[in-house]
């Protein structure tokens, strides 16, 4: 993340710490001086978005976990206790659920951003690759958060989710009753949830580092896909973005606020606000929206240890991504055909959601499995075929001679901003 820095350090007490551990000139190498392309757009403002989003959630986490109480026979009540009772308690909880699901549509941003400018292609596949580490950790601890409440959907939800490691043939039950912790999903459950829902964003925190170090040594790709050549393709990370990141940050919490303060049930199911009971299965379990494209993959696939196979290739299929797509060009925005077939992967992944949240039954998971071919038909077969069938529009030399020639209609290097000589 360093050797970016022009700092130099001033009074005696900076030298003497300079010289220990230089920790100022690597912030400021990494966020201050970073040379950052010059031409990112708002798509770009979603990585800050997200870090902000990772340290609200484990704010108003912390202090959840304050007044929470983690026993089968107690949980429930304390969530009531937290709402009612607890200052500001409703707030909190408000705005811990609310900020996972913004979490989410900041990642999913985040992630589509990536596929639509090839920001998983060399050099920057192994930021990808933590990226998509990142997701899947960020999916288990959302998935055991919902159990916490200990109301009818975090019960069943639970319990259907733990089920399908049972597919597993030979360990499969054994797996199943050593995640349980017991024969059910019951008191050992909610503990050892509680206890992992806590410990993960903080991996979720050693990851991102990772992320961002990662893509630090490789630069930041942007919408041309061209690497910058010269200084005058990048401008300092301060205060140009720092400026842009925190404006952005502002409007997504604006909605973030609308959401907790306005509708906070909006997003959630109301059977959670009826208190977990193994004898009563709720007619619909329904996972939170976030999981909805992965649950409607799961159930298309009429075999069991199918299905799960199924759901967790589909992220699977992420971490090879960069070598799957055979494209020379990085940024969508230069490959015609690409750019069709990405705004159908968009669309398909969308109605994987809506079926997901149907009954699985008739036309609905007959679409589901038309969908499910399709999401892998995008990876496994549209995106190395197209590498060699399409012709990309002409690329760019430079960032420089796309942003002047978009931007001021004078030709290539006819003006540079001043503060980048
Ligand atoms: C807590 C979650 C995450 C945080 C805090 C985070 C943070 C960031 C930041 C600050 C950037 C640079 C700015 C930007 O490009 O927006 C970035 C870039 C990137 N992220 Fe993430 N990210 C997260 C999750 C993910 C996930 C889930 C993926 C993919 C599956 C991903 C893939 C990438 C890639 C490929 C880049 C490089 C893009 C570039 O160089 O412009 N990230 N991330």
């Amino acid at each position: 993340m360093a050797g970016h820095s022009n700092y130099v350090p001033q009074s005696a007490a900076a030298k003497w710490l300079e010289s220990r551990l230089p920790v100022i000139s690597l912030m400021r190498g990494s966020f201050v001086d970073f040379p950052t392309p010059k031409n990112l757009n708002y798509w770009w403002t979603f990585g800050g978005i997200l870090f902000f989003m990772l340290i609200a959630q484990l704010i108003t986490g912390i202090v959840l976990a304050m007044h929470y109480t983690p026993n089968a026979g107690l949980a429930f009540d304390s969530v009531e206790h937290i709402m009612r009772d607890v200052n500001f308690g409703w707030m909190l909880r408000y705005l811990h659920s609310n900020g996972a699901s913004m979490f989410f549509i900041a990642v999913y941003i985040h992630i589509f951003r990536g596929l639509y400018y090839g920001s998983y292609k060399a050099p920057r596949e192994i930021s990808w690759i933590l990226g998509v580490i990142i997701f899947l950790i960020m999916m288990g601890t959302a998935f055991m958060g919902y159990v916490l409440p200990w109301g009818q959907m975090s019960f069943w939800g639970a319990t259907v989710i733990t089920n399908l490691f049972s597919a597993i043939p030979m360990v499969g039950d054994a797996i199943r009753t050593w995640l349980w912790g017991g024969f059910a999903v019951d008191n050992a459950t909610l503990n050892r949830f509680f206890s992992l829902h806590y410990l993960l964003p903080f991996m979720i925190f050693g990851v991102v580092i990772l992320h961002v170090w990662a893509f630090h040594t490789t630069g930041n790709n942007n919408p041309t896909g061209v690497q910058p050549k010269t200084k005058q393709d990048t401008i300092p990370f301060h205060p140009y973005y720092t400026v842009k990141d925190f404006f952005a940050i502002i409007v997504f919490m604006i909605v973030f606020a609308w959401f907790a303060f306005y509708v906070p049930n909006y997003m959630g199911h109301p059977d959670n606000y009826i208190e977990a009971n193994p004898l009563v299965t709720p007619a619909h379990i329904v996972p939170e929206w976030y999981f909805l494209p992965f649950y409607a993959i799961l159930r298309a696939v009429p075999d069991k240890l199918g299905g799960v196979a199924a759901m967790f290739g589909a992220i699977a299929v992420l971490f090879v991504l960069p070598w799957l797509d055979t494209s020379k060009v990085r940024s969508g925005a230069y490959r015609p055909l690409f750019k069709q077939f990405f705004w159908i992967f968009a669309l398909n992944a969308v109605a994987l959601g809506y079926l997901g949240a149907m009954p699985a039954e008739g036309t609905y998971v007959l679409l589901a499995r038309i969908c499910t071919v399709y999401y892998f038909a995008h990876f496994l077969i549209i995106l190395p075929m197209l590498g060699f069938l399409e012709k990309p529009r002409p690329v760019p030399t430079s960032i420089s001679e796309a942003v002047l020639k978009s931007g001021s209609g004078k030709p290539a290097g006819a003006a540079a901003a001043p503060e980048t000589k």
